[in-house]
C-alpha cells in the first residue's frame, strides 16, 4: 500500500527512483510523484495521476538532474487519487518534501491546529500534515529537520513510513518509520562511489534496492534514520537515543523480480509453482526418514505439545489457504483451529488465554490488520508463528517463531504461488505437530509425506495439460456472474478461484460449499450462469455428483475439475479440466492452478491490466 523510494549518493537519482517506482508499483499505482534537489539547489517535485509511466511521460523535457531524491506510487486512502493529492508533498516553504506509505490517525485534529496557527494546506491528505507539521516543529522549536522529524513523529497517532527532503541540506535524506516498513540500501563501494563517498538507497521493500547492493538495514518502529552522501546512516529512536543498526544481507536476486519472458507476473508465477513448492518444502520434508523438519515448531516443542487451541488470522487470500490448513491441522493433530479474518479478530474482544497458538499467515508479511491481531494475541500471552513469504518483514519479526514460505517473490496484484506455498506449510506445519504430539499412525503420516513430496510433479503434469485455456476463456468473456462451488478441502479452492476472478477480471462471482447452493445460490442459476464445480474424484465425490444433477437441471453451464480418467463428472459437464490424483487434504494444490488459469485468461481476453488490477494493491498496509 502505497510505495517508497529514495536515494543519495554520486549517481543520477531520477532513473534509479523511476526505476524502483516500477518496481515498487504493485502496493499501488493511482498516482506518483518524484522530488529531487537539483545541482543549483532547487527543490523540485514533479506528480502525475496514474501509473509511474505517466508521470515518466509528464516529466519530459523537466530538469530530472540532481543525486538526492524520494518518490512515490500511491494507493489512496485520504483524498481521491489526483495530481494535488499525490506524493510527495511540500511544506509551505516550500523547503520541505515527504513522502509517506501509512495512515495518521490523528490528521484531522492536526490540521486544524496546523491551520489556526496560519498554515495553509494544498492537498485533502494525511501526509501532508505531516510535513507541514515537521516544518512547524522546526519554526517553533529553532532546530534541525533531523529533531523536527523526531518532534514531529512524536505527535502522531497512526502508521508510517517516511521519507523527507530538505532543500536547506541537500546532502541527507531523512527516514522514519512506524507501523509501515521501510528498508536502507548500503551502496556497494565501487567506481561510481569516489573514496570517501557512499550511497545509500531506501525502498518500502528491497525490490527497488537489490540491484544495486544486497546489504540492508531494516528500519524498526519509531525509529528515525538520517543518511548523507559521505557514509553517515545515524539511526535513533523518537527519544533522540541512538540505536545500533544491524546490516543484513537480501535473499533475492534481480531475475526473481523480473518477468522471465512471460507477458505478466501473475502467469510467470502460476507456471512457477512447481518449483516454488518444490523450493518451498526442500529440507522440510523428508522422505528417507519419514519426518518434517520445522525448526519453527522443533524448536518450541513444549508450546506446541500442549497447545489447546490453534487461531489462525489472515486476509484475502491467504484466509483461505488457512481455512485449508484448518481442515488439515485439525485431522492431523486433533486441536481445535480456527480461523479468523484478521481485520475482524483485532477488534473483538477476543477469549484468548496463553495456552492457544496465534498464527499469522501473511504473503507480505506486511498487511496491517494481521499485524495487529498477532499484537493483540501477544499482549494476551499468545504464541505467535508468523507464516510469510517476505524474509524480514513486520510479521516474521513480530512473531515468535514461524516459517518462511520460499516461493520467491510474488509481484503479481492476484496471490498465486504464494496462495498454494501458503497450503503446504500449513499442510507441513500440521504434520510437524502431528510428528511432536504422535497424533497420526506412522502407515499414514509415512504416507501423507511421500504424498506430500510428488505434489511438484502434479502441479507440472497440471500446467503441461491445460497450460492454454484461452479458447475456454472466451466462451466466458461475456458472462456477468460466475458461481464456484467445492466441498470440504475444496469449498475454499471456490472462494480463490471467485476471489482470482473477481480481481482481475472485474466479473462478479462467488463461491460456496456446493451444498449450501440449495439454500439461496440456487435460485440465480439459469442457462446463462456458468457454475465452477471442483469435484475431484475423492472426499465427498458422490455427494458433489449430486450438487452437480441439481444445477444440470436448472440449465447451468457446467465448468468441472475433475480427476484425471472421471468418465461421471465429465459426462455432465459442458466444460471440464482433469488434474491428476491425490489424497482429498492435498487436492486443493492442483485444483487451483486451473482455476488461477481460468482467470488469467478471461482478464486477458477482456484487456484488463491482470497485474495491476484496478483499486487493488498487493500489500496492504493500512487498516
Ligand atoms: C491484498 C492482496 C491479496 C492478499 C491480501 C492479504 O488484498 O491483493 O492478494 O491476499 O492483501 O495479503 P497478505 O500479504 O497478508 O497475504
Amino acid at each position: 500500500m502505497c510505495g517508497i523510494v529514495g536515494y543519495i549518493g554520486t549517481r543520477q537519482a531520477y532513473p534509479i527512483l523511476i526505476k524502483g517506482l516500477h518496481r515498487l508499483e504493485y502496493r499501488g499505482y493511482d498516482s506518483a510523484g518524484i522530488s529531487l534537489i537539483n545541482e543549483s539547489g532547487d527543490l523540485l517535485v514533479y506528480k502525475a495521476k496514474g501509473k509511474v509511466s505517466a508521470l515518466k511521460a509528464s516529466t519530459e523535457g523537466c530538469d530530472t538532474h540532481g543525486t538526492i531524491g524520494i518518490a512515490h506510487t500511491r494507493w489512496a486512502t485520504h483524498g481521491e487519487p489526483n495530481q494535488a493529492n499525490a506524493h510527495p508533498h511540500y511544506s509551505q516553504s516550500h523547503m520541505l518534501a515527504l513522502v509517506h506509505n501509512g495512515i495518521i490517525e490523528n490528521y484531522k485534529s492536526l490540521r486544524a491546529e496546523l491551520e489556526h496557527h496560519g498554515m495553509i494546506f494544498c492537498s485533502d491528505t494525511d501526509t501532508e500534515v505531516l510535513v507541514q507539521l515537521v516544518e512547524y516543529m522546526q519554526t517553533t522549536h529553532q532546530c534541525d529537520t533531523y529533531t523536527a522529524v523526531h518532534l514531529a513523529l512524536k505527535n502522531v497517532v497512526g502508521a508510517y513510513a517516511i521519507a523527507v527532503l530538505d532543500k536547506r541540506n541537500p546532502g541527507q535524506l531523512i527516514a522514519a518509520r512506524k507501523g509501515s516498513p521501510l528498508i536502507i540500501g548500503v551502496g556497494k563501494d565501487n567506481e561510481t562511489c569516489p573514496a570517501g563517498e557512499s550511497e545509500f538507497f531506501i525502498g518500502s521493500d528491497a525490490t527497488p534496492i537489490i540491484e544495486f547492493t544486497d546489504k540492508v538495514i531494516y528500519l524498526k518502529d519509531e525509529e528515525v534514520v538520517m543518511i548523507n552522501r559521505h557514509g553517515k546512516c545515524a539511526i535513533t529512536n523518537l527519544d533522540s537515543v541512538s540505536q545500533t543498526p544491524q546490516l543484513c544481507t537480501l535473499q533475492l536476486s534481480l531475475d526473481q523480480i523480473e518477468k522471465g519472458g512471460f507477458d505478466h507476473f501473475m502467469l510467470k508465477e502460476i507456471f512457477e509453482q512447481p518449483s516454488a513448492i518444490r523450493t518451498c518444502i526442500r529440507g522440510r520434508v523428508n522422505t528417507q526418514e519419514h519426518r518434517v523438519l520445522l525448526s519453527g515448531i522443533q524448536d518450541h516443542c513444549a508450546q506446541f505439545k500442549s497447545a489447546k487451541r490453534i487461531i489462525i488470522c489472515a486476509c484475502g487470500t491467504s484466509w483461505h489457504s488457512a481455512l485449508i490448513g484448518k481442515y488439515f491441522i485439525e485431522e492431523a493433530t486433533q486441536i481445535p483451529v480456527e480461523v479468523e479474518y484478521a481485520s475482524e479478530f483485532r477488534y473483538r474482544n477476543p477469549a484468548l488465554s496463553p495456552s492457544d497458538i496465534v498464527v499469522a499467515v501473511s504473503q507480505s508479511g506486511e498487511t496491517a490488520d494481521t499485524l495487529a491481531a498477532i499484537q493483540l494475541a501477544k499482549e494476551h500471552g499468545c504464541f505467535v508463528y508468523g507464516i510469510s513469504n517476505v524474509i524480514g518483514a513486520s510479521i516474521p519479526r513480530a512473531s515468535d517463531s514461524g516459517t518462511y514460505l520460499h516461493v520467491g517473490p510474488e509481484i503479481g496484484v492476484a496471490s498465486t504461488k504464494a496462495f498454494t506455498g501458503q497450503v503446504i506449510t500449513l499442510i507441513m506445519f500440521g504434520l510437524a505437530i502431528a510428528q511432536e504430539r504422535k497424533t497420526l499412525p506412522t502407515e499414514l503420516f509415512n504416507q501423507l509425506i511421500d504424498d506430500l513430496a510428488l505434489i511438484p510433479d502434479k502441479m507440472q503434469w497440471v500446467l503441461d495439460h491445460t497450460g492454454d485455456i484461452s479458447q475456454l476463456a472466451k466462451i466466458f468473456t461475456y458472462c456477468h456472474n460466475f458461481i464456484y462451488l467445492g466441498r470440504g478441502y475444496n469449498y475454499p479452492v471456490a472462494l480463490e478461484g471467485a476471489l482470482k476472478l473477481k480481481e482481475i477480471s472485474y466479473i462478479h462471482a462467488e463461491g460456496y460449499p456446493a451444498a449450501e447452493m440449495k439454500h439461496g445460490p440456487i435460485a440465480l442459476v439459469d442457462e446463462e450462469m456458468p457454475v465452477v464445480v471442483i469435484a475431484p474424484k475423492r472426499g465427498m465425490y458422490d455427494k458433489i455428483v449430486s450438487n452437480i444433477q441439481e444445477i444440470k437441471s436448472r440449465k447451468g453451464r457446467i465448468l468441472s475439475i475433475v480427476t484425471e480418467g472421471d468418465v461421471t463428472v465429465k459426462e455432465m459437464s459442458d466444460f471440464c479440466i482433469e488434474v491428476p490424483d491425490t489424497r482429498d487434504s492435498y487436492a486443493p494444490l492442483l485444483t487451483v492452478i486451473p482455476l488461477q488459469l481460468l482467470s488469467y485468461h478471461i482478464a486477458i481476453a477482456k484487456g484488463r491490466n491482470v497485474d495491476q488490477p484496478r483499486n487493488l494493491a498487493k500489500s496492504v498496509t493500512v487498516e
